[in-house]
């Protein structure tokens, strides 16, 4: 049986009190109740609330069929898709499919990149590996995505002809509505259809997440039972019982304590995709009306020489969250060597998670006496299961922490204002 999240706070001593933490309850409370009687800003997007809890054995079915069947017959699958239609699965798939299976699995559509998009679109051309494609927009209208999917639809189609697109295509977007329902209706491709009241970037346990993990061969009912799990356990309005009510609380006594800038480290690359996902839904969900929390990331140690420096005495403006995994696999055992020349007797028999971990435990103690306080999401382990915990833990966390400081988590209407003027550059009509 899995163990809840858990959040230790040791290091948030002199930083964050008990007064502190009683003082904010009562916005906690208030964020809890608007969300809870569901009449809080963007009362609209709150699918994802009881999205754990109502996907049914039929859903998931449905998905991991469709998957199974794009991984009969293809090499390669492209997930093709921006932002909220596409961090979530590159998350998934970074943190939990084998090897082997990650190197089936491209994503295109997250940039305007063409050097990149060329090479793959070579691999079609070109290559001898059969490809299959899940292009997932939820307005359907995106430009990148939808450029990308135009070029690989093309050379998909002199690659197959256009008789065998159907078997290759499958789209995932609106029920009604956008440029790629139409498409798909026209083509006959298979869709999957992305709820209305969940946004992009809560997304991930709907077919836009679930269909890429179980490409990549990820137990989706794992990852839908953990949201679940976590959403029972995040439920009671009580900053003691419930860990993603606390983090929010403090993020938010620290942010009014100058404390401007959030950095979520990790220890392991395979969660670097994690922050990358945790990025945007903090910072699309709560980046406006003047006020935010910059959310950034580090992978360590490696980042501790490179931005370890700044963390420990650059402007005091930062507060850390750290994930780690209790259950480590123990990986490398350091040899004993006669000669010593390299001085690293003193580690004989270790392995070079435990010299990890060490890492970990001095980079707490260092930064928070540095000035940093610190706190730390620990699960027990890396498997699907936690790993829906972890996403349902800070989807509900954000939505109390925006509602705390009084802005809506649902909406983003500051990314319209570059697209209207790459629009008018581009000269997409209507847009003069
Ligand atoms: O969270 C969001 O709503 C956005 O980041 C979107 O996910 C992103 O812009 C992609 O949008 P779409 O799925 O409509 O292509």
């Amino acid at each position: 049986m899995e163990k809840g999240i858990q959040l230790e706070t040791k290091y948030l001593k002199g930083f964050v009190s008990e007064e502190d933490l009683a003082a904010i309850f009562p916005e906690v409370k208030n964020a809890h109740s608007l969300l809870i009687s569901k009449n809080g800003l963007g009362k609209g997007f709150l699918g994802w609330v009881d999205l754990p809890a109502e996907t049914s054995e039929d859903t998931l079915k449905e998905i991991e069929e469709c998957a199974e069947k794009m991984r009969r017959c293809s090499d390669l699958i492209i997930v093709v898709g921006i932002g909220g239609s596409y961090l979530g699965a590159r998350a998934v798939i970074e943190m939990l499919a084998s090897d082997e299976d990650k190197e089936k699995i491209f994503f295109a559509g997250n940039n305007l990149c063409g050097e990149h998009l060329e090479k793959l679109l070579d691999m079609i051309r070109n290559g001898d590996r059969d490809v299959t494609v899940n292009v997932i927009s939820k307005s359907g209208t995106t430009t990148e995505p939808a450029v990308a999917f135009r070029l690989i639809e093309d050379a998909l189609e002199k690659k197959y002809g256009a008789a065998g697109l159907k078997d290759r295509i499958v789209c995932t977007t609106d029920k009604k509505k956008g440029a790629l329902k139409k498409l798909a209706d026209s083509a006959g491709y298979r869709s999957f259809v992305i709820p209305d009241d969940t946004g992009g970037r809560f997304s991930v346990l709907t077919p836009v997440g679930l269909l890429p993990a179980s490409c990549a061969g990820i137990n989706i009912s794992d990852l839908v039972d953990g949201a679940a799990r976590c959403a029972e356990e995040v439920s009671v309005c009580d900053l003691d019982k419930n860990p993603a009510y606390k983090y929010a609380a403090i993020r938010n006594i620290l942010y009014r304590k100058g404390k401007v800038i959030e950095v979520l480290a990790n220890f392991d690359y395979k969660l670097h995709f994690i922050a990358e996902w945790w990025k945007q839904l903090f910072g699309e969900s709560e980046g406006k009306a003047g006020r935010s929390i910059f959310p950034a990331a580090c992978d360590f140690t490696s980042d501790l020489h490179s931005m370890g420096q700044l963390m420990q005495q650059g402007e005091r403006n930062i507060f850390e969250t750290f994930i780690i995994e209790e259950n480590e696999k123990l990986y490398c055992k350091v040899p004993a060597n006669e000669k010593n020349l390299d001085d690293l007797n003193y580690l004989k028999g270790k392995s070079l998670s435990f010299i990890n971990k060490q890492a970990y435990s001095a980079t707490c103690e260092a930064h928070f006496e540095g000035g940093v306080p610190n706190s730390t999401i620990v699960i027990s382990e890396r498997s699907a299961s936690n790993l829906g915990a972890l996403f349902y833990f800070f989807e509900k966390a954000v939505a109390i922490s925006a509602y705390i400081s009084g802005v809506n988590p649902f909406d983003q209407p500051g990314v319209e204002a570059y697209k209207t003027k790459m629009f008018k550059l581009l000269g997409k009509p209507g847009n003069n």
